[in-house]
């Protein structure tokens, strides 16, 4: 039997840190705002010239394949996760192909937004499990610091996101004690609008007129308290879900990633689902909420800090726009 298991984890993070205080100079804001809605201290800005979605995408994945000890024309696969492509099309996994000596590799765009991470794992284990490929590349990669306008009319959204990029190499094996034991992919499209980013998009009137910019409409738009109330719901769902699957119960669970959306979310969560503070790791306080890259960032500080062990269930779970919700267990 044929199974998928992380082989290698790599993460990239620009360089200019930016605190709380350093919003408060472009927005009507503070620290203690920030801190206490959403547990964020600390994010990082891509710095132009320099960084790109998909260049950000390929730093990353450099150090998930020496990880893995595989090299670029090992790789039989990408699927590349974001919300900010660096262009409408193509998509940004046929710029990270070009970056790396990749062989001409289909490269696929997965646009689930918080979930993207658990998606694009789920698309690499099927096509593992199929036995089709080998080596498949998961990449999540964000620049949200571009699609923010550091202003007051953007202020509830701009002080929760940051920039950044993880990955992982998605490796077949026949170890059924190191593996991906199963994944949880849901969507509820009603809810698309509470959560949106609407201009380049097709179905936008004058979308080349100014009067986008003047009504905002280049901006995201987020229903804080919609997000925050089906968040704390879907995401214990999910996680249950995955363990059902398996026959585990929440004792089983040696690690719960939570995709990074907000701490006071993470924490309800962990309440929710009465697991000790040392089963879940929370990294937002430093990097902010980097959407499709909050899980591969986490995982592969969790690996560097050699907190996976060997036959450790470690549980994935994500809730964000869509409304999409998703959750991955695996068996380190
Ligand atoms: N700084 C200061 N004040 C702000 C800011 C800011 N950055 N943003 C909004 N405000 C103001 C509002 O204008 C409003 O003022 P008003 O009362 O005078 O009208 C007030 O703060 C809103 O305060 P609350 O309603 O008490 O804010 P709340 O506690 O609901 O927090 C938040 C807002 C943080 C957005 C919350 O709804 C939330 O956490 N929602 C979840 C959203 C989230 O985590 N999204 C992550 C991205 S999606 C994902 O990854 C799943």
């Amino acid at each position: 039997m044929t199974y998928s298991r992380i082989a290698g984890l790599g993460f990239y993070v620009p360089e200019t840190m930016v605190t709380n205080h350093d919003l408060e100079k472009y927005m009507d804001t503070s620290d203690e705002w920030i801190r206490e809605r959403s547990g964020i201290e600390t994010r990082h800005f891509f710095t132009e010239g320099k960084d790109t979605v998909s260049k950000m995408g390929a730093r990353a994945s450099e150090v998930a394949m020496e990880k893995a000890g595989v090299t670029p024309e090992e790789i039989d696969f990408i699927v590349f996760a974001t919300l900010s492509p660096d262009y409408n099309f193509p998509g940004s996994g046929v710029l990270l192909q070009r970056e790396l000596p990749f062989r001409n590799i289909g490269a696929l765009d997965v646009r689930t937004q918080c979930t993207g991470f658990i998606y694009g794992l789920s698309v690499a284990d099927q096509f593992i499990k199929s036995g089709m490929y080998k080596n498949v590349l998961v990449v999540g990669s964000e620049i949200q610091s571009n699609i923010l306008e550091k202003s007051t009319r953007n202020r509830d959204f701009a002080v929760l996101f940051g920039d950044g990029a993880g990955a992982a190499v998605v490796q077949a094996t026949d170890n059924e004690d190191s593996r991906i034991l199963s994944t949880h992919l849901h969507s509820e499209g009603k809810y698309a609008e509470d959560l949106l980013l609407e201009h380049p998009g097709s179905n936008l009137k004058n979308r080349m007129s100014t009067k986008i910019i003047e009504e905002g409409k280049h901006l995201p738009y987020m229903k804080g308290s919609a997000v925050f109330k089906h968040a704390v719901t879907r995401f214990p769902e999910a996680i249950n879900e995955a363990l059902d699957a398996n026959n585990m119960t929440k004792d089983d669970i040696d690690m719960l990633v939570p995709h990074q959306a907000n701490l006071r979310i993470s924490e309800a969560v962990r309440r929710k689902m009465g697991l000790d503070e040392d089963k879940v790791y929370n990294n937002i306080q430093r990097y902010g909420n980097t959407t499709a890259a909050t899980i591969p960032i986490a995982l592969s500080e969790l690996d560097e800090a050699g907190r996976l062990k060997k036959g450790d269930v470690i549980c994935l779970a994500a809730f964000g726009s869509g409304f999409t919700w998703a959750s991955c267990l695996l068996k380190w």
